[in-house]
C-alpha cells in the first residue's frame, strides 16, 4: 500500500470513529444516549461487529455540503453475533447530520438488508435521526421509500425489530412500523407522523412531544410500540433477550435452549389457582409462569391492552408464543385492541414456526356503542382469522370461561387446534347462565311466586348442563379434562408430539385479513 493511501484511509478511518465530533458526543451523551458505536458495543458479542461501507459519503453538493463529508454519513452498517447468532445491524449516529436519512446513507442501509434476506438474519435498526435530509430534497425521501420496500419485503422472512432511541418523525416511522417488534426508550425518544407544532396550526391542540408520541403513549394508548425501555442499554439488552427466542429466519426453527426443569413437574398451586367464584378475577401470569422453563416469560405489549397477555415462553427448552386472556383486568374480555394485539403476535408467530399455547378465560366480546362503531366485528376477525390461519403447532387450554363467539375464536378445535385441554372449572356456553337464563326463562321468572328463588334454581341447572367441560368432551371439542398442576407436562407431551406437524393453505397469492 503506498504511503499515501495508508494515510488518506488512516484519516478516514479515524473521522468514521469520530463521528461528529466531542462537542456533538457529549451534546448526546448529555441528553442521555448512547453514539452509535457506543451501542452496537453494547447490543453485539463483543468483537463480532463487521462494519460494512464504513467509509461510504454523501454526494450532495447543495448547501455547502460538499465541505462537511463525514465516512459513514450517519449510520453504521454490518453484520454482529448475539449469543453467537448472526444478525443485520444499522444504528443511525445522531452526532452526523443528525443521524438524517441521505441517498447514501439509504442506500447503506438497504444493502445490509438485502444481504440479511439473503443470509437469513434477523434485521435490528437502532433509530436516531432528524428524518429525511433536508438538503439532498425528493432523494432522500425516495431511500425511505427504497427501505420501506424492503420492510414490506423481509416481512415474515426474516425477523426484523427497531429500536427507536432518538426522534423518529414523519413518514420515517413507517419503516419501524412495518417491522416485527418496536423498542422505545423513555423520555430519550418519540415518535409521531406530525410534531406538536404542527398539530397546534392544524387542530390548534397543545401537546408535548412526550405526552404525543413518547415510550408511554406508545406502549400503552396506540400501541405502536411493543416494549418502554429505561435507557438505551435496557433497551439494546431487551432485542438480545427476545432474539434469543426467535429463529433467525422463516426456513429455521426457533432455538432450543437446555433447561433443568423437569418437563413432567406439577405445580400443586395451581389447582388453587381458579377461583370458586367465576366472577372472581386471578392472574393468568401465574399459570403462564408456572408452565413455562425455569418461570421464564418475555411478556409482549405488557401495557397495552391488558385484557390479552402475549409473549414468549420456553416448553421443554423450546420457545413457544402464549396468546392468554387476563382475567385480571376488564375480566379478560376481547376488545378493540385485544383482538388486535392478539391477532399480530400469532401471525408473527406462525411465520417464524412459533408453536403457540393459548390460555382461554373469555368471558366474551366486549359489548357497547364504542366498540361496535370503533369495527369490533373486523377486528375481533382479525385476531379469528390469524388463529384460523396459523398452521404451527397449536395447544389450547381452557381455565374458566368459554363463551359464545370468543370460544371459536380462542383457538377452539374448530379452527383447527392441534390439542384442546380444558379444566375441571371449565365454562362452555353460548354466553354466562344468567344472561342465558334471563333469556330463555324471562317470563316464567317474572311470574313465579318467587321470582329470585325461581331464577336461581335455573341458574344452577342451566350451570350443571352447560357451564362445565362435560358437553364440548363428549363431542371431543375437548380432547381432554385436566387437572390445573398437571397442565406443563400435558402441554409439553403435546407440543413434543406436534412439533413435526405439517399443515397447509390451498394456493394463493395471500389470504384477505380484515384490515
Ligand atoms: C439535515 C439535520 C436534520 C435533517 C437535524 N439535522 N435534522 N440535518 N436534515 N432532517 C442536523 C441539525 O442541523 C444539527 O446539525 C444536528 O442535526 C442536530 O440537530 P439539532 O436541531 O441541533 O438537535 P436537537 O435540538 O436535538 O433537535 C433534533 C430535531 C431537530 C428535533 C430532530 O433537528 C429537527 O426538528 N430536525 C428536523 C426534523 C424534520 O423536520 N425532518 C424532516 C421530517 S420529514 P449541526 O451541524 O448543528 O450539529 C421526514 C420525512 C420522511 O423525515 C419521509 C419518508 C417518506
Amino acid at each position: 500500500m503506498s504511503e499515501d493511501i495508508r494515510r488518506r484511509l488512516a484519516e478516514l478511518e479515524s473521522a468514521s470513529l469520530e463521528g461528529g465530533g466531542k462537542e456533538r458526543i457529549d451534546r448526546q451523551h448529555k441528553a442521555g444516549k448512547l453514539t452509535a458505536r457506543e451501542r452496537l458495543d453494547l447490543f453485539l458479542d463483543p468483537g463480532s461487529f463487521e462494519e460494512v461501507d464504513r467509509l461510504m459519503m454523501h454526494r450532495s453538493h447543495d448547501f455547502g455540503m460538499e465541505k462537511q463529508r463525514v465516512p459513514g454519513d450517519g449510520v453504521l452498517t454490518g453484520f454482529g453475533r448475539i449469543e453467537g447468532r448472526g444478525v443485520a445491524v444499522f444504528a443511525q449516529d445522531f452526532t452526523v447530520f443528525g443521524g438524517s436519512l441521505s441517498e447514501a446513507h439509504a442506500e447503506k442501509v438497504c444493502k445490509i438488508m438485502d444481504l440479511a434476506l439473503k443470509f437469513g438474519v434477523p434485521i435490528v435498526g437502532l433509530n436516531d435521526s432528524g428524518g429525511a435530509r433536508i438538503q439532498e430534497g425528493v432523494v432522500s425521501l425516495g431511500g425511505y421509500a427504497d427501505i420501506f420496500l424492503r420492510n414490506t419485503i423481509a416481512s415474515g422472512v426474516v425477523p426484523q425489530i427497531s429500536a427507536i432511541l432518538g426522534p423518529c418523525a414523519g413518514g420515517a416511522v413507517y419503516s419501524p412500523a412495518i417491522t416485527d417488534f418496536v423498542f422505545m426508550t423513555k423520555a430519550t425518544s418519540y415518535m409521531f407522523v406530525t410534531g406538536p407544532e404542527v398539530i397546534k396550526t392544524v387542530t390548534h391542540e397543545d401537546v408535548t412531544m412526550e405526552r404525543l408520541g413518547g415510550a408511554s403513549t406508545h406502549s400503552q394508548i396506540s400501541g405502536v410500540a411493543h416494549f418502554a425501555c429505561e435507557d438505551d442499554a435496557d433497551a439494546l439488552g431487551g432485542i438480545r433477550r427476545l432474539l434469543g427466542f426467535l429463529p433467525l429466519n422463516n426456513a429455521a426453527d426457533p432455538p432450543v435452549r437446555g433447561t433443568a426443569d423437569p418437563p413432567d413437574r406439577e405445580d400443586e398451586a395451581l389447582d388453587r389457582l381458579i377461583p370458586e367464584d367465576s366472577n372472581r378475577p386471578y392472574d393468568i401470569k401465574e399459570l403462564v409462569r408456572a408452565v413455562g422453563d425455569d418461570g421464564d416469560f418475555l411478556e409482549v405489549h405488557a401495557h397495552f391492552a391488558r385484557n390479552i397477555v402475549v409473549g414468549f415462553v420456553r416448553l421443554a427448552g423450546r420457545p413457544v408464543g402464549v396468546v392468554a386472556n387476563q382475567p385480571a383486568h376488564l375480566a379478560g374480555v376481547l376488545d378493540i385492541n385485544a383482538s388486535v394485539k392478539g391477532a399480530r403476535f400469532v401471525r408473527f408467530c406462525d411465520a417464524f414456526n412459533v408453536p403457540l399455547l393459548i390460555l382461554e378465560d373469555v368471558p366474551g366480546f366486549l359489548p357497547g356503542v364504542e366498540q361496535e362503531h370503533g369495527g369490533i366485528i373486523k377486528h375481533g376477525a382479525k385476531l379469528l382469522y390469524a388463529l384460523a390461519e396459523a398452521t404451527v403447532p397449536k395447544i389450547t387450554v381452557i381455565t374458566r370461561k368459554a363463551y359464545g363467539g370468543a370460544y371459536c375464536v380462542m383457538g377452539s378445535k374448530h379452527i383447527r387446534t392441534d390439542f384442546n385441554f380444558a379444566y375441571p372449572t371449565a365454562e362452555i356456553a353460548v354466553m354466562g347462565p344468567q344472561g342465558a337464563v334471563n333469556i330463555l326463562y324471562k317470563r316464567e321468572i317474572e311470574t313465579a311466586a318467587e321470582p329470585e328463588k325461581r331464577r336461581a334454581e335455573l341458574v344452577r341447572e342451566y350451570t350443571s348442563k352447560f357451564a362445565n367441560p362435560l358437553v364440548a368432551a363428549e363431542r371431543g371439542f375437548v380432547d381432554a379434562v385436566i387437572r390445573p398442576r398437571t397442565t406443563r407436562r400435558r402441554v409439553i407431551t403435546a407440543l413434543q408430539l406436534s412439533v413435526n406437524k405439517r399443515d397447509w393453505m390451498p394456493s394463493k397469492k395471500h389470504g384477505n385479513i380484515p384490515l
